[in-house]
């Protein structure tokens, strides 16, 4: 006999329609609620597992969330068989990140079945989907907890009622959230830390699914981004990434005060943490005050991730993006004039609906051009709710395809390039660990992020050290410890 279920006590779809509209309330700044006494003992003696997929933002949200279970006493493992819980941080981005969530799901059930109490939740930017939550609560009913991005801090109240119930909890606030400040957080790395300056985004480029799983922009206040920031130098972290989709709309939304990206990077440029990065840079809010405040260098490492998308003017329109080709190219300019030894990298996305063989002609020769020293690339993938997935596609996936393969060959040809460059060349290289291939190598990175292999003694793990380019690679460089000291930077 078929039985519906009741879903409504815990229930709260989302809805990409509302999660288009953009509010005029202000965003409010709450603190997160300490986790009430008798909650803190729900995960004693149980384990959790998250798996994170996606981007930087997801990565960083995972350490909120295992932040929030500790907190709750659970400890981690990273076996699924030992987990009590198991909750899967989703990317949206293109449809083959969904495609291997809805696997994991798949292949999850058995140990279900096998631990009917083990909790299966799913969050991050699927959750905000409603195709997404309509397929789970059909196809899925083993999933105990869905929530989306906003709902992390309600992440003890949700979970709780899941332990008590028997159906499907659900809740993902469609529209914008506020900035909940003082989440807990478990940082996976003692040496370099993420740092969300703001969440969100408006910018809606025709292809992308996040400004609607993300909601709008909203910025941190100065002073806790710069606070946090201390704190994590005082703890002895090396490096931190500030973090956000489009991190040069910063501050647009402040009321009170005049405050952009700009000014934060001056204010973070004081503080003793002895790398700076960041991540996103969208090229249309790129300002030259910035340019001037980065050109500073000190701890603000020569490293900018510019996404161009693509190179025709054209294809850029019908994205939404704003800037012409040539608008990016001056601002490459301007860039590399203000600071030579720059390493630009980017996005690339081919086979945009429509793309015609001149148009992708026009991506190749700008990324000539530019000469980035590496790029994502990517085959466009219709989202649904966005409006380029309404747009007539006429351009065959094989010819995607291809294009995609020439693209990486020039990429590929002048990352080999610019690293052949480093030849004999020495770097500073903070030491990350044991290298993933080879435990008696060690690695780290340049302050232009490149992977740097050489082989040396483990107590240099955690510290900066001279490495000369013995032999660069397309993807790493390899080289051999110089015994010399390095001059702490921005310290
Ligand atoms: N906020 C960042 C991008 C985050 S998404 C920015 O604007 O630069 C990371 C990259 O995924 C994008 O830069 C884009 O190249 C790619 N991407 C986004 N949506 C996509 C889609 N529908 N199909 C293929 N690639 C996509
Ligand atoms: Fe997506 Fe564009 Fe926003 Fe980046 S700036 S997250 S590509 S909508
Ligand atoms: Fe993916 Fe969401 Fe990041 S869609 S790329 S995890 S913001």
């Amino acid at each position: 006999m078929a039985t519906t279920k009741d879903y409504s006590q815990y229930f709260v779809a989302p809805d990409l329609k509302a999660a288009k509209k953009r509010g005029k309330e202000e965003v409010q700044v709450l603190q997160f609620e300490q986790i009430p006494e008798d909650m803190r003992h729900v995960g004693k003696n149980k384990r959790y597992l998250i798996q994170t997929y996606g981007c930087q933002m997801n990565v960083h949200d995972s350490e909120t969330i295992a932040g929030i279970l500790e907190q709750m006493g659970y400890t981690p493992t990273e076996h699924e068989y030992d987990a009590d819980i198991i909750l899967l941080n989703t990317c949206a981005i293109r449809e083959n990140a969904e495609d291997k969530v809805f696997g994991t799901l798949g292949r999850l059930k058995q140990l279900k079945l096998e631990k009917p109490d083990l909790i299966l939740g799913v969050c991050g930017c699927m959750s905000q989907e409603e195709s997404v939550v309509n397929r789970l609560l059909q196809s899925y009913q083993y999933v105990d907890l869905v929530f989306g991005t906003h709902n992390i801090h309600r992440l003890p109240y949700l979970l709780q009622n899941a332990l008590y119930s028997k159906e499907m909890v659900v809740e993902v606030w469609s529209k914008e959230g506020d900035v909940i400040e003082n989440m807990p957080k478990v940082r996976s790395d003692g040496l370099r830390a993420w740092v969300n300056i703001m969440y969100g985004c408006d910018k809606f480029c025709t292809y992308c699914i996040v400004p609607y799983t993300r909601g709008k922009e909203r910025s941190r206040r100065p002073e806790d981004v710069l606070n946090e920031i201390r704190e994590l130098a005082r703890k002895g972290y090396q490096e931190v990434t500030l973090l956000g989709q489009n991190v040069n709309a910063y501050g647009k939304d402040f009321k009170d005060i005049d405050y952009r990206f700009g000014d934060l990077m001056d204010d973070v440029r004081k503080i003793g943490i002895p790398r700076v990065r960041f991540t996103t840079s969208h090229p249309r809010d790129f300002d030259d005050h910035l340019i001037e405040v980065l050109a500073k260098r000190g701890n603000l490492v020569e490293h900018i991730h510019l996404p161009v998308q693509s190179g025709s003017t054209e294809v850029l329109k019908l994205m939404a993006r704003k800037y012409t080709r040539e608008q990016y190219l001056e601002l490459v300019r301007k860039i590399k004039q203000a600071i030579p030894d720059v390493v630009l990298t980017t996005d690339i996305i081919v086979g945009f609906p429509g793309e015609t063989e001149e148009q992708f002609e026009e991506t190749l020769s700008l990324v000539k051009e530019v000469e980035y020293d590496s790029a994502y690339t990517f085959i466009y993938s219709p989202r649904e709710g966005t409006p380029a997935a309404k747009m007539k596609d006429d351009v065959p996936m094989e010819v995607k395809k291809e294009r995609l393969q020439r693209l990486n060959e020039v990429v590929n040809e002048i990352a080999r390039r610019k690293n052949e460059a480093l030849r004999g060349q020495v770097v500073e290289v903070l030491v990350e660990g044991e290298s993933k291939k080879n435990p008696d190598v060690l690695s780290g990175r340049t302050r232009t992020n490149k992977l740097v292999n050489f082989r040396g003694p483990k107590h240099l793990i955690g510290r900066f050290v001279h490495v000369r380019i013995t032999e660069p690679q397309t993807w790493t460089l390899n080289g051999e410890w110089v015994e010399e000291p390095v001059a702490q930077v921005g310290v």
